[in-house]
This record gives structure tokens, C-alpha cells and sequence, in this order.
């Protein structure tokens, strides 16, 4: 099938999100295009992962509620001292917002660049996964900042990022989630199975010379569809969503907003005090510790007790000796 053209994709998403039915006859008049081509983008919308509820003969009306992502909204639920410090772009489509922010002009140091794109074509995950998300059930955003001088700290900044992230969530009604070292937002479900709501992954441009620019990715699982979850699962991962844990998955807006500002409120705090003040509230979250783990790193697998992270954010693992080890990079799963 030939691919609609993305206005036409994002002219009927923008459409729908308005919750109401409308006949294929309105959508192709408002849009200008045949009832064929608003079929079309409708099929493509839905492999995007949008949920669309069709009625015969009456039209298309979206499953559940979904608000299109938007500046003046997101900006509007922002604190002002935060808001003055940013620059904030919603985009439609793009490759990856991560992608786009390193190659970006850094913004000065102390203001932020805020990227969120309703889509990415080739989302970027952890050790070089791609980021599979749902069309109007996600978030999916990006925060550039230029650390001068950088962080001691710097290997411990996806970790803050998990803990100002939970708590961003918790301040939306989610009911309770937790982080998995090093930077997974999760929740283990009734039957001690680690599912994953959302991950991080922050990247450095480090120039030879000067400051450098960090980006921090958040990808988040509002609302997932069966065929989403079923093609993450494919790829290796247990995927939930949060809207299941109690979030208002309609209102994007004001999640997008409650994120990027305690966010950006930790990223300014973690630039000054380092990674200390954090400590107790990545321990709180901590859904490894205690636990059987096996960590992977290449070709080398390592086994034992989590029992932690210490004051630079590496993961302590126990061997079967009692001594403890540093993990400071790996894939870790939990052993049943
Ligand atoms: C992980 O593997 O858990 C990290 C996922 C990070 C995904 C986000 S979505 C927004 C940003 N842009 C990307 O390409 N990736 C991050």
C-alpha cells in the first residue's frame, strides 16, 4: 500500500483528537483528498499505533481520549521559573528527537532545548534498541542542556532523571512505580515479573573544548494497544503502559509538562550538588535491590545479589563469596 502523505496522517490525527465521530466523507472534504485516501491514512494511522474505533456508515472516532501534543499547553502547566528557561518544539514526525538535539546548536548553559515528537521513525533505546511507541499513547521527548563545567557526577545523570521522572508520574495519580538500575521506569506486576512503563537514555556531545551538550531521552507508555505490547514483547521486552497504574493517558499535555519540569528542576540541581541529593529517592525506587540478578555486559555474564548503588550510582552486586562489585555498565535481569 502507498504511504499517505504525513500532513494527511497529521491532519486527521489532529482531527480526531478532538474525540468526536466523523464520517470519511467530512474527513476527505476537510482535508481535501479522496474518501480513499483518508481510508488509507486511517489504516496507516492505526500501524502507527493509534487506536480508531470505525462504525459502519457513521465513521472513525478515536478509542479513548488522546489530546494532540502542544507548545502553548504544555508551556501554560509549566512553573514560570522553569518555562523562561526553555526552548520548546513539537514536531510531527522525525527520525529520532534525541538524534536531532545532538545535532543541534547547544542551547547556553543554564536554559534547556525541549524536543517532543507525536512520532518517531527510528526511536533510539538503550545499546543501540530501537524505541517502539504508539501513536497518541506515548510520550516521547527530549531535553538538551549544555553542563558548564560538567557534573563529577555525570555516569549517575540517567539515574536522577529516573527519579525525577517516577516522581513527575506519582504527582499524576500514577498509583506507584519503580526504577530499574539504570534507567527503566517499571513496575513489578502480581506475578514478580518486571514490566516496563518507560526508559531514559541520555547521550553526550562532548567538544574538545568548552561545555558540553547532553541530551536526555524519555520515552513513556501511556496507552499501548494489544499489537504494540505484542511487538515489543517480540523484541525481548515486557511492556505495560500507565495508564493501567491509574494515569490520565488522554491528557498529554499536562504529563509532557509535569516531566519536563521536575526534569529540568532536578538537571539544575543535579548540576550544582551533584548526584547526593538524589541518593534516597533512586533507593526508595529500587526494584533490583535485594534480588537475584544476572548482569550482561558482551560476551561476559556476571552473577549475584543487587544490594544497591553507591554514591556515584554504580549498581552493587554481591557475589556468592560475600565480596561486592561495581557495575557501572550492563544488561541486567532479574533471576527467578
Ligand atoms: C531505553 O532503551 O529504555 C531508552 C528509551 C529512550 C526512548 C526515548 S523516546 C525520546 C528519545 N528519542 C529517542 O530516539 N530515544 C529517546
Amino acid at each position: 500500500m502507498t504511504q499517505a502523505a504525513p500532513m494527511l496522517t497529521q491532519k486527521i490525527f489532529g482531527a480526531l483528537t478532538d474525540g468526536q465521530l466523523h464520517s470519511g466523507e467530512a474527513l476527505a472534504e476537510a482535508t481535501g483528498v479522496t474518501r480513499s485516501a483518508v481510508w488509507k491514512a486511517i489504516s496507516q494511522l492505526r500501524g502507527m499505533g493509534l487506536l480508531i474505533e470505525a462504525q459502519t456508515n457513521r465513521g472513525y472516532r478515536l478509542g479513548a481520549s488522546c489530546e494532540a501534543l502542544n507548545v502553548s499547553a504544555i508551556r501554560g502547566d509549566l512553573p514560570k521559573e522553569i518555562s523562561d528557561l526553555v526552548q520548546l518544539e513539537v514536531v510531527w514526525e522525525i527520525g529520532s528527537t534525541n538524534a536531532r538535539l545532538l545535532e543541534s546548536q547547544p542551547p547556553t548553559p543554564g536554559e534547556f532545548a525541549v524536543l517532543l515528537a507525536e512520532n518517531q521513525t527510528g526511536g533510539r533505546g538503550r545499546r543501540g534498541r530501537r524505541w517502539q511507541a504508539a501513536l497518541g499513547g506515548s510520550l516521547c521527548l527530549s531535553i538538551a542542556t549544555n553542563f558548564e563545567p560538567l557534573p563529577h557526577d555525570l555516569p549517575a545523570l540517567s539515574l536522577v532523571v529516573g527519579t525525577c521522572v517516577r516522581e513527575a508520574l506519582l504527582s499524576c495519580g500514577v498509583r506507584d512505580i519503580s526504577l530499574k538500575w539504570p534507567n527503566d521506569v517499571v513496575i513489578l506486576s502480581a506475578s514478580a515479573q518486571l514490566v516496563k512503563l518507560g526508559g531514559i537514555l541520555a547521550e553526550l556531545r562532548a567538544e574538545a573544548v568548552g561545555p558540553a551538550l547532553v541530551v536526555v531521552g524519555i520515552g513513556l507508555n501511556l496507552r499501548l494497544g494489544e499489537d504494540k505490547k505484542k511487538l515489543i514483547a517480540d523484541s525481548g521486552t515486557l511492556a505495560g503502559d500507565l495508564e493501567s497504574l491509574g494515569l490520565d493517558a488522554g491528557k498529554r499535555n499536562a504529563v509532557a509538562a509535569a516531566i519536563i519540569g521536575r526534569v529540568i528542576a532536578g538537571l539544575k540541581r543535579f548540576a550544582v550538588e551533584g548526584f547526593a541529593p538524589f541518593i534516597e529517592d533512586w533507593r526508595t525506587a529500587d526494584v533490583l535491590c535485594d534480588q537475584p540478578i544476572r548482569v550482561l555486559d558482551g560476551s561476559s555474564e556476571r552473577q549475584g545479589i543487587a544490594r544497591g548503588i553507591d554514591a556515584q550510582g554504580a549498581l552493587q552486586l554481591e557475589h556468592a563469596t560475600g565480596h561486592r562489585s561495581s557495575i557501572l555498565a550492563g544488561e541486567i535481569s532479574v533471576r527467578t
